[in-house]
């Protein structure tokens, strides 16, 4: 084993971290060569499977990958009539009822105008319904809602223009007009058009206001909480102005909700039977590598080492071991054919992966594992989300609540175009490293603390994380509002064009500044996300044309649920149906 090629001059990475000792080692003959020189990994997520080896309740949940059933073939896009200058345009109901493969993000169960018709009781991760009450400010409307679109005019906007903005992502861009031109209009509203979710009920010029169509007054809200602005230090002056105009108050009885969204993210906390079954199933993970490699060593990483796992998360598994003249290909498949006389099941090694990784089921628990050689990128980047987590609780909860929610809207499923477990995670630190006040700080700029080298990469940051306990302490925003704002930043503010997400430095950054504005046929970056670590590495790569506006339409769904429904504890989650 080459112990220091990887645990470089910090901490060594046997230091009680995720380490899982193998039973002593056996004599073995000398290697017969020197090590391989392995190339870094760049992502875990395997090819799409020929059949997807999915529970029956996930099948439900899976996001089409590029034009699915319920979408009909594109029809020529009918020129729209342009409203008066001046005036914004007749409200239309949305989704259109004559669009009926629109992904329906706007309709909401809870309201009672859902063809599921769920109680409202909100759903836990067990299955069972939580004990909270709806909050009396937030009593039943007896009401049917129906929530409409309203395209703002625009005096420079064109037809074409106001075409692009009235239709989402329903179906039809593959119509001619160019995503990241659509997605420009969306995210710079005073210079296009653009869509709001409002509730008809209310009066639709106080809905504008409310949905910060128009300028906010800088007076603090009475009571309300206000939306923070996020940290602008890096941000170009046209963008401030921007952000200025879509500072919108939420709701005031927006913390009713807090209760609720913590009942649920405990509910998806994993209990201690299941962490045991974890560890039984690593245990006897280990005791067969060590047949074969007995130096082996195991490494836990991803959600069920980073605490970010839940009680549907998988386990994975890091094998650090010298290979010697062997591929990774050719461990993989011997790891394989071992595990199958181990009688663990569904095992399949799959080796054409950019991380290639041996899968398997654990007959006992269920537990699906996936395990790869030596990634430790991998390793590294899940103490650093381990440690992000004990810095401020709020992480952990918008976290739960955010994978959840992305599993249930069919939304995390990058081999069909949408966003990682990990990616989310992502998104959820660099929201609160923007926040103002700050939540969390940004670890990789700050003294260095914990080093480990991955094949001349140096992963390196702060991690006496101990000593930032209070770091979030000035900011006082509940669970609430911070889910609210997190799919606000992400329905309305993020610079889907120009910048990337960076973790790393705690801010966004450009995608000039990434080079990562070129194109390549269709392979663009479209949602830009960065790796702490493996820096060059897009998460938000797989994105596609279609997928981003799901996406997009998602996070706009969330937060208007937020904002406006009755009972969003239960709206926000429920199940995106094909069906409806
Ligand atoms: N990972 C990575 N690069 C990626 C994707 C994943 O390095 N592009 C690593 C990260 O360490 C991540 C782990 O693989 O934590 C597993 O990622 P993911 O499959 O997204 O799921 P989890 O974080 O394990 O979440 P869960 O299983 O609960 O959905
Ligand atoms: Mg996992």
């Amino acid at each position: 084993m080459d112990g220091d090629a990887h645990a470089g001059e910090g901490k060594p990475l046997a230091d009680g971290f995720l380490r899982f000792l193998l039973p002593a080692p056996k004599p073995r003959p000398a290697a017969p060569s020197a090590p391989a020189r392995l190339v870094p990994p760049h992502r875990l997520i395997a090819p799409p499977l020929p059949t997807p080896r999915l529970r029956p309740e996930e099948r439900l949940l899976i996001v089409p990958p590029t034009r699915p059933d319920w979408l009909p073939l594109p029809s020529p896009r009918s020129p729209p009539s342009a409203p008066s200058p001046g005036t914004a345009a007749k409200p239309r109901p949305f989704p259109p009822r004559s669009e009926p493969w629109t992904r329906d993000a706007g309709r909401f169960v809870g309201n009672g105008n859902c063809a599921t018709g769920r109680s409202s009781a909100a759903f836990l991760a067990n299955g069972r319904r939580t004990g909270f009450q709806r909050p009396k400010a937030a009593a039943p409307q007896k009401e049917k809602k129906a929530w409409v679109a309203v395209e703002k005019k625009d005096e420079d906007a064109g037809d074409k223009v106001r075409a692009v903005v009235s239709e989402g992502y329903s179906s039809r861009d593959e119509g001619g007009v160019d995503v990241e031109e659509q997605l420009e209009l969306e995210s710079e509203p005073e210079r296009g058009g653009h869509r709001r979710l409002l509730d008809r009920e209310d009066n639709v010029k106080n809905s504008l206001a409310m949905a910060g169509n128009q300028e906010c007054p800088d007076k603090g809200g009475g009571e309300r909480p206000s939306e923070h602005l996020m940290s602008q230090s890096n941000q170009a002056p046209r963008f401030q102005s921007r952000m200025r105009r879509w500072q919108v108050e939420c709701r005031h009885d927006i913390d009713n909700f807090t209760p609720g969204l913590l009942a649920l993210y405990e509910s998806l906390k994993p209990s201690e039977e299941h962490k045991s079954k974890q560890k039984q199933l690593v245990d006897s993970l280990a005791k067969s590598v060590s047949k074969e490699w007995p130096n082996a060593q195991l490494h836990l990483y991803g959600s069920c080492a980073n605490s970010f796992g839940t009680s549907h998360s998988d386990v994975d598994v890091c094998l650090e071991m010298e290979i010697g003249t062997a591929s990774t290909a050719e461990v993989l498949l011997t790891l394989a054919e071992i595990l199958r006389n181990d009688n663990f099941e569904n095992v399949e090694a799959i080796t054409s992966a950019r991380v290639p990784i041996a899968r398997m089921s654990d007959p006992g628990s269920g537990f699906s594992c996936d395990i790869c050689i030596n990634n430790f990128f991998a390793v590294a980047n899940t103490k650093l989300l381990k440690d992000y987590a004990q810095i401020d609780q709020r992480l952990l909860q918008l976290a739960f609540l955010v994978k959840h929610w992305a599993k249930l809207r069919g939304v995390n499923e990058t081999y069909r175009g949408t966003l990682s477990s990990y990616a989310y995670v992502l998104m959820c630190i660099n929201f609160l490293q923007l926040r103002e006040p700050k939540i969390l700080p940004c670890l990789q700029a700050m003294e260095p603390t914990y080093t480990l080298n991955v094949d001349g990469t140096k992963c390196t940051y702060f991690d006496e994380v101990h000593q930032l306990h209070d770091f979030g302490a000035e900011n006082k925003e509940s669970i609430a509002q911070l889910l609210w704002a997190f799919f606000r930043y992400w329905a309305f503010h993020h610079d889907y064009r120009n910048d990337v997400i960076s973790v790393r430095l705690g801010k966004t950054i450009s995608k000039q500044e990434k080079n990562w504005t070129t194109r390549i046929g269709n392979d663009r970056h479209l949602m830009c996300i960065e790796d702490p670590f493996e820096t060059g590495h897009d998460l938000g790569r797989v994105v596609d044309r279609q997928t981003i506006r799901i996406l997009r339409e998602e996070f706009k769904r969330a937060a208007a649920v937020l904002q406006y429904d009755d009972d969003p504890c239960v709206t926000l989650f429920e199940p995106y149906d094909y069906e409806l």
